[in-house]
Parts: C-alpha cells; structure tokens; sequence
C-alpha cells in the first residue's frame, strides 16, 4: 500500500473498506494502525492476520522471516531451519514436475481434456511425474545423504533388503497436484493416474513437512487469488478445486481424502467466518456431510455461518461447474442448508414426527447433537428449532434435557469500562487505562502506595486495570503493539486495542506518566470513600466488628489529614 508521510504518522486509503480519501493510519511509533473510517485497527501481525489472512503463527513466522528473526519453539516441535532442506527439495522437486509436463503431450493433452487451462495449470503448480522408477531419484538423489532427503520426503521408496538400486520413485505416470502450506511452501504432492489405474489417486506419506488431517488442499491458492475470501467452500477431490477456482470461484478447498476433521474446522474459522460443504447426493456423500455436522458443532456458534450443499446425483463439483458455469453453481451455494436445518431434516427423516414417539425419539436424538454446541445464542436457538419440531415450548425441551449432565458455564465476561463521572475523557479508569496502553512505561512510574490504593475499587474495569498495572509493573514494555499482542487473548485485550485506536490525541510520553498518576489517585480516593460510606451505613445499623472499626477510624483520620471537608454522604 503506498502511505503518506503525515506529521509523525502514515496515512493511505484504507485496505479493509472502500473509499476515496485516506482516513486509514499508521503508527510508527505505537506500532499501530487504525481507520477513522471503517474502525479497523491492530498491530503488524493483526494486519497481516486480517489482510493476508493468517492464523497467529502464520503471522508470526512471516514477520520473523522477513526480519531474519529465529522464533522461539516449544520443545518436541520440529523447527523450520531443520526442515528447510526438505521444504527445499520439495520446491525443486516440484518445479521438476512443472517442466516435464510442458514436455509430455499425453499428459498434457489429458489435463486439456478436463478442461483445464495454461493459467490453472500454473497457479496450481501441476505437474507430470515421468513413467519410469528413477527420474527423481537420478536426478535429486546422486549421494547417500540426498537419498535420505528424498526417502524423508517421501518422493522415494525402498526396495526390500537384497535388491540392487535401493530405491525406487514413488510417483510414476502420474499428474502431479503439489499440496502447499499456507505460505506456499510445497509439504506433499497429490498424484493422479491418467485415465483409468489402481489407485485413482497417490498421496505423499505422513512426513516431517505434512500432515494429512490438518491441511486443506487449495488453501495457499484460495488466500492468494484475488478473491474476496469471505467464505470456504470445502469440496473432496482435487479436480474439483482446481475446476472450480478456474471457474472463479476462488474459495474452494478440499480435504486430503479424509473426512473434515475438527482441526480443519479450527482452521478454516480461523479465517473466514462462513463455510459451505460440498457433498455428492449419493449415499456416500450423504454420510460424510453427517460426519462432517458431527465435527462442526463445537465450531458452531453466533458469528459464524456452517452451510452444507447437496448437489445432484451423478454430479460432481468438477463436473456441474463444468456443466452449468459459475453463477449457476454459486446460487446453489446460496440455497445450502444451514447446520440447524440439516440437523433437523437428518433426524426428522429417522423418526416420524408425526405421532409422540417419533417426537420423543426426535427429542433424544438431537440432545447429545446440540450438547455438543458451545453454550451461546446459537445453541439458544438451535434447542428452539428442535422444540418447535417436536411442538414443546423451548424452556420445557430444556428443563427435560437438563435432568442429564449440565454443559459448563461459560466464563463470565469482563464488563468493559464505561464512561463514568468525569465527562469528556471517560472514567478514571479508562483515563488510566488509555495511558498505560498508550504509554506502558508509565506503569514504571507507579509506586506501591499507588497501586496499593487500587485495591478494593469496584468501578468498572478495575480488575482490568490492576492486571495491566500489574503486569506492566512485573514486566515492563515499551510500546503499545507489544502490550496489545501480549494481551491479545486475554480478557480485556480487545478493549485495550479500542482504548488505543480513540486515544490517538494523547502523544507525551511525561505528561502521561503524570497523568496516570494522578488518575490512579483521584481511583484510590474515590475507593476509600465507597468504603467509609459503607463502612458509615454499616455502623448505623450497629454492626462493626473490630477490624472495621480500626478501618472505619483510619480512613476517617486519613480524610481530616489531607483536609478533605466532602464527607461519605
Ligand atoms: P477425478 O476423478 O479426476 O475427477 O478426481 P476427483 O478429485 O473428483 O476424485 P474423486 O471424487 O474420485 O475422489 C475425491 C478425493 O478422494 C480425491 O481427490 C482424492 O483426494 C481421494 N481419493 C480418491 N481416490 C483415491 C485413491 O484411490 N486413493 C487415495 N489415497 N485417495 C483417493
Ligand atoms: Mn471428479
């Protein structure tokens, strides 16, 4: 993005909504970026979360990269710079695979036949595995140690003890589909017989690089293709990914010939909020879509929208967007069954509910379904579908499913701080917080006493503030970016982000020590008074026992020493 130099800051047209005049900036100092116009706001690694669409460690990584950063691992986790060699070969392994197709009519006139084009084939990366037992081998694997690469990679296989050559190449006469992670890595190869041959399909082993039930097939392509990328559609072949995204319908991904996993769910809704599965109308889709259900309800919630699409028998993705082109394919999508309704169809289709017991057995049947759903408006709505169905009030179906184990509460959210008393700049507490956040070496500054003061304040967000405060204290940060990622998935920490984005006017690093301060002062005045007026009610009533005398007696002696003539009432 091209930024302007403004003042101190950046400023450029926003990338997350559409305008003409720039209200996005950027921060050098802070580290921050944030948007008048649409609210976006974060740091670099938000930024590339949301524009780029990562997850977390993606952003990491590439912030790191570029930086020439190693990034600290937990033990047992096999570090990058030790598979880089393999990412390597992999690449070249790839490229190799890339040019034997431009030089094999058959497999080249095959992909034509499917009706894939030039540009397909290298977004994709396709390729053509020689027929014959050593093209990679003889040329990637001249040396022992090359050979254990290559084995490590699993391009290569060994021969059973005794034979001559030791080893021979996995993938022969065969399309080669690369499998890439999400920086475009290549971890493994998909690898297609041309036409008719045992098996249709090939996949690289488990390896160091590749793991079958967390990756997506497309998901590199599907980020990168100019796409919106708002939603996923997860379909289950190969093909049909790279047929679709040709078409342009640049979402869709697949899993490895395995059924969706719950990590794979974690990682689509870690970057889209909407997905579409894909199943064929026969009766082995029709189970895998079940399977599928099964593993998205924990990932269901409010938010998030999980969809499934039954398309017409003898069809699959490949063929009907072959067949009827995008804009048809995409009213389908629109038309997918949401998550509630499959469900309700699924199991109203195992009973008939239209006598008691098919209700009831309705009833049980969908109990264990919905408990699986995280407690929330989502699962709220779901348990009122189902007692609709069965025609009971909603409060009833739940009572009767209480009787069995209760799921657990979640935890209590913390109420952000509201704007208080003092009009204008917000409450104390949010005074306060907005400079720890703006300026996280003011928490340096802050004595004993001061923080000391804090204890037993009841305003709105002190839990917060004392935790920032706290932990500033323990362990000091410089800059803003630095307090919002540590805080990133903690309670509070999105609030931080919005304190930080409208305090943009606050820009001396003193003046806010000192502000700070005194805030925390004026808080812990504030507190002692809430507690001398309880203190004063309580005593009306007659009931102080000794230790509240002593604290009745000492905030008294504390208030008349500093002169304070305003009393508790
Ligand atoms: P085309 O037949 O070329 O259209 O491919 P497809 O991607 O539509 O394949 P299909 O619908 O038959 O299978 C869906 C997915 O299941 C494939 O993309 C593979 O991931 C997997 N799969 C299919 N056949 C095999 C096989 O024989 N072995 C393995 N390991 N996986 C397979
Ligand atoms: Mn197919």
């Amino acid at each position: 993005m091209p930024l302007t130099k403004a003042g101190r800051e950046y400023k450029a047209c926003c990338p997350f909504h559409t305008e003409k005049t720039a209200s996005f900036w950027v921060s050098p100092e802070k580290q921050f970026y944030h948007c008048f116009g649409c609210g976006a706001h974060g740091t670099a690694l938000r930024f590339l979360m949301e524009y780029d669409h990562m997850s977390f460690p993606e952003a990491v990584e590439d912030l790191a990269g570029r930086l020439g950063l190693p990034i600290p691992r937990e033990a047992g986790n096999p570090a990058d710079a030790q598979n880089a060699p393999l990412y390597e070969l992999m690449g070249r392994v790839a490229r190799f695979y890339g040019e034997t197709l431009t030089q094999d009519a058959r497999a080249g006139e095959y992909l034509r036949r499917r009706g894939l084009g030039g540009e397909t084939v290298q977004r994709f990366m396709l390729g053509y595995a020689p027929d014959a037992w050593n093209a990679v081998l003889s040329r990637f694997g001249a040396h022992e140690s090359e050979r254990q690469r290559l084995a490590a990679a699993g391009l290569i296989i060994e021969r059973g003890n005794g034979r001559p050559e030791g080893h021979y190449d996995r993938f022969r006469d065969r399309i080669m589909f690369p499998i890439r992670d999400s920086r475009g890595r290549v971890i493994a190869f998909g690898g297609r017989v041309i036409d008719r041959g045992e098996p249709k399909y090939l996949n690289s082993p488990e390896t160091a690089l590749f793991h079958k039930g967390h990756e997506l097939y497309g998901l590199y392509e599907s980020r990168t293709g100019g796409g919106s990328f708002k939603r996923l559609l997860v379909v289950e072949g190969y093909m049909d990914v790279v047929r679709l995204h040709q078409a342009g319908i640049t979402y869709a991904v697949a899993t490895l010939g395995t059924a969706t996993t719950a990590e794979h769910l974690k990682r689509i809704f870690r970057l889209v909020r909407e997905v579409v599965f894909a199943f064929d109308g026969d009766r082995a889709g029709r189970s895998a879509a079940w399977r599928a259900l099964q593993h998205a309800l924990p990932e269901a919630r409010e938010g998030r929208e999980i969809r499934f699409l039954f398309l017409p028998e003898g069809h699959d993705p490949d063929s009907l967007v072959g067949a009827e082109g995008r804009e048809a394919f995409e009213s389908r999508l629109e038309g997918a069954l949401p998550l509630s309704e499959y469900l309700i169809r699924e199991l109203s289709g195992q009973s008939d509910i239209t006598h008691a017991d098919g209700r009831a057995r309705l009833a049980e049947a969908a109990r264990p379904l919905v408990a699986r759903i995280p407690p929330g408006v989502y699962r709220e709505l779901l348990i009122g579908r189902v007692a609709e169905v069965i025609g009971l009030p909603a409060a009833r179906l739940e009572a009767l499913w209480q009787d069995g184990a209760a799921p657990p509460a979640a935890p209590a959210p913390v109420p952000p701080p509201r704007a208080g008393r003092s009009a204008g700049r917000g409450s104390l507490v949010r005074q306060a917080l907005a400079r720890l956040v703006r300026f996280p070496s003011a928490a340096t500054a802050v004595t004993d006493g001061e923080r000391k003061g804090l204890e037993g304040c009841t305003e709105p967000g002190a839990d917060l503030l004392r935790a920032l405060l706290d932990d500033l204290r323990a362990r000091p940060l410089q800059i803003s970016a630095q307090v919002l990622e540590r805080w990133r998935d903690k309670p509070g920490g999105e609030h931080l982000g919005r304190l930080l984005e409208r305090e943009a006017m606050l820009d001396d690093a003193e003046a806010s020590a000192v502000e700070l301060r005194a805030a925390l002062e004026k808080l812990a005045d504030l507190t002692r008074e809430q507690r001398l007026s309880a203190l004063a009610a309580q005593s009306r009533t007659g009931r102080l026992n000794d230790a509240e005398l002593k604290e009745f007696q000492m905030l008294m002696s504390r208030k008349s020493l500093r002169g304070d003539k305003s009393g508790p009432q």
